[in-house]
């Protein structure tokens, strides 16, 4: 990302402070940031802590002679390599979706011929609210990217989604749109399923596991950032749609394999959701109830399906190369071994999931790569989203694609 440039347009909520950060996390990597702020942002941050941060001057005001003609907002918008819009309101957004232009914000998002990330921030009404998501269908319609918003407990003392994404999930969007530097994957549409599946017992009641889905998002995001055609099935989490990815949401593991055979074909397969094994063998229609006499409720549970091995055993669309992954407690790289014959597929990547490894729901993996010939490669402890990108390098050099530096 070095020296890429971004227009930060920094909208007027209380997520704008959050801001300051991205700028010096960005500026850590490398980026550029150049800020423009509207009216209502002043009350939330100066223009003299953005302009210190970014090392550049703020711009304010579209009549502004000096603005205009030190630097028109025409060569303002595309001077960039990225628009990043952080936080988005819901006035900013919905001024986006109509296309206005009465402010120097709204009037460069409109003049810009670059690509546009928002990162939405609001209270969880405004932001369920059918005008907001009207808004957000036009502009995901109309080529913007989305980054969040979290679910959580917000400023205003609501809980729900609209927490702006964290800095280090937009700064990852922001890499993902960013063309990088590594392999190039056009062409190539890539299935990744991520996070956990949830087996419902009766309507209030389910099973599921402790996948956070990031291992699986940050693959689909790092295949994406490639140029990758990407489809992401993903079971319920709390983590934002990667951009630039197709995700399909699902929750049952039966769910999840129709999705993923629907996704077919595809070159590249990565399993890297945390299918549960077995789902209750009835769906109740009602709560089951409690009674206050007679032993507890047996669950009686049955097989689901094995997405893995039906997606590498394929009789007519089998991926070109199937990757799957081997969560293991104990005899790790052992186990990883014998799940790859099991199932069929490519190369396994076997991670210590062991209560004191915190991977599961944690930043980081440590992970064994094991090819069909029974070689082993083993990675260091890495970011996930590392994790990903060297998995993207690998199948790219699997595929015979030129990697560069
Ligand atoms: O057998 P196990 O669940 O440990 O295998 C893990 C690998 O198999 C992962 O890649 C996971 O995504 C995949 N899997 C699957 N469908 C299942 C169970 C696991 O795709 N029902």
């Amino acid at each position: 990302m070095q020296g890429k440039r971004i227009l930060l347009v920094v909208g007027g909520g209380i997520a704008a402070y959050k801001c300051l950060e991205l700028i010096r996390r960005g500026r850590e990597r490398g980026l550029r940031f150049r800020c423009v702020t509207t009216r209502a942002a002043e009350q939330f941050v100066t223009p003299l802590s953005l302009a210190a941060l970014a090392g550049e001057k703020v711009y304010r005001d579209l009549f502004s002679l000096t603005d205009e003609a030190e630097m028109g907002h025409i060569r303002l918008s595309r001077e960039a390599d990225l628009v990043v819009v952080a936080p988005a309101t819901a006035d900013l957004l919905a001024k986006m979706a109509g296309g206005h232009a009465d402010d120097l914000a709204s009037t460069l998002l409109l003049a810009t011929d670059k690509p546009v990330l928002v990162a939405p921030a609001m209270n969880p009404r405004m932001w369920a609210h059918p005008a907001t998501q009207r808004n957000l269908r036009q502009l995901r319609a109309d080529g913007i990217h989305v980054v969040g918003p979290e679910t959580g407990e917000l400023a205003c003392g609501e809980e729900g989604p609209g927490r702006m994404a964290e800095v280090e999930t937009i700064l990852a969007a922001i890499e993902a749109l960013l063309v990088g530097d590594g392999p190039r994957l056009e062409g190539v549409r890539v299935l990744v399923t991520s996070g956990p599946t949830r087996e419902p017992l009766d309507p209030v009641r389910y099973l599921t596991n402790r996948s956070s889905g990031r291992q699986g998002h940050a693959i689909a995001a790092a295949f994406a950032a490639a140029g990758a055609e990407v489809v992401l099935v993903s079971g319920p989490v709390a983590l934002a749609d990667p951009p630039g990815v197709h995700t399909v949401h699902v929750e049952t593991a039966e769910e999840m394999l129709a999705a993923c055979l629907a996704a077919l074909p595809v070159e590249v397969a990565v399993c890297a959701a945390a299918v549960a094994d077995w789902r209750p063998a009835r769906r109740l229609p009602a709560k089951l109830k409690k009674t206050a006499e007679g032993p507890p409720p047996t669950l009686e549970l049955e097989d689901n399906p094995d997405i893995l091995a039906t997606l590498a055993r394929h009789p007519e669309a089998r991926p070109h190369l199937v990757v799957g992954f081997a969560a293991e407690t104990e005899e790790v790289v052992a186990h990883a071994r014998a799940k790859l014959a099991r199932k069929g597929c490519d190369l396994i990547l076997a991670n210590d999931v062991g209560p004191r490894s915190g991977v599961l729901g944690g930043p980081r993996n440590r992970v064994h790569v094991i090819d069909r010939d029974g070689t082993l490669e083993s990675w260091p402890e890495l970011d996930k989203r590392e994790v990903a990108r060297r998995l993207v390098r690998l199948v790219a050099e699997r595929l015979g694609r030129a990697v560069c530096a």
